[in-house]
């Protein structure tokens, strides 16, 4: 564990040398990481890294490890083995004072939303302004506006979480990981949950924020449109291994039978259950 913050930053990457090393290195890397819990390997001898501005895709059915991967880069879950790299620094063994520091350069939006229930939904996009300290009210005001405004919910300002759908929470929950200005977004199952039309809203926010902020994603999820959508390259996770890694393309075009597998069954989900789903809903309706 490491004393003071600044001292990290500086013995990392204390001159303009270092610097420009860093642009080499991945912002992001698993490397030959294993996480078992008791008899259970989720993940095995898992390697993969994701660039300075990068969106990766990590796919994969449910219940292969990909909520873990997310925890592990969070600090959450410490892995068996193998080493983990966030903001370009080994936070394999990392406190909890390390990783408060580095959360606030990469942070996760969780498949629930996670808001606070009490507070409004503009409360909730301010908590990390307040926490951060430094601001004038006015300012809190109107930058969470214009959050708000960004992801598409400017109107609900004065709502509570539990008056909006799920799509629209995990909007907000997208507009306060924002507020903290991190320089990396993790993603968990950004489109589940929610009917195809807030999916692909979903989905055009976070291209936005990919091409407006040049944010480092990490997205994942189970959905074959939105990483065609959205990934500079997928990794799919297959018995606690990387199956696969390439662009949307070449994934499609992949041999792997379980690979193939997977693109038959997503294909086979979205056009019987997505297309009656978009007939029912027209923009603007109240239930998105
Ligand atoms: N904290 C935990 N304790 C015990 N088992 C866990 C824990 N977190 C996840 N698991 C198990 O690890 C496996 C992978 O979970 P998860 O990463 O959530 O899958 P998914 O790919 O659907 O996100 C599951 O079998 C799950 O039950
Ligand atoms: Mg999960």
């Amino acid at each position: 564990m490491s004393s003071d913050p600044e001292t990290v930053v500086i013995t990392e990457s204390g001159d303009d040398a270092a610097s420009v090393a860093q642009e080499d290195k991945p912002y992001l890397e698993f490397q030959h990481v294993s996480k078992s819990f008791g008899e259970k390997h989720v993940l095995r001898d898992v390697s993969w890294s994701v660039r300075a501005g990068e969106t990766i895709c990590i796919l994969g059915r449910s219940g292969v490890g990909k909520s873990v991967a997310l925890q592990s880069i969070m600090g959450f879950l410490k892995p068996d083995a193998g080493r983990i790299w966030v903001a370009y620094e080994d936070i394999t063994d990392y406190g909890e004072k390390d990783m408060e520091r580095i959360r606030k350069k990469v942070t996760m939006v969780f498949q629930s939303g996670a808001l606070f229930d009490s507070l409004t939904v503009g409360e909730n996009v301010a908590f990390p302004l307040r926490e951060r300290g430094g601001l004038e009210e006015a300012q809190i005001f109107q930058i969470v506006d214009g959050l708000l405004e960004m992801v598409g919910v400017g109107h609900m300002r004065d709502l509570l979480p539990a008056e909006l759908s799920t799509g629209m929470r995990r909007s907000v929950a997208i507009a306060r990981a924002l507020s903290a200005e991190p320089e990396c977004i993790l993603y968990d199952e950004p489109t589940t949950m929610v009917d195809p039309m807030m999916a692909h809203l979903l989905g055009d926010l976070i291209q936005k924020l990919k091409y407006q902020l040049k944010l480092t994603s990490v997205v994942v999820t189970h959905d074959m449109t939105l990483a065609k959508k959205l990934a500079d390259r997928v990794i799919f996770l297959h018995e606690g291994r990387v199956v696969f890694s390439g662009t949307p393309k070449e994934m499609e075009n992949s041999k792997e039978e379980i690979v193939q597998e997977f693109l038959e069954l997503d294909s086979t989900d979205f056009s019987s259950f997505g297309k009656a789903e978009l007939r029912r809903h027209q923009p603007g309706d109240a239930a998105l």
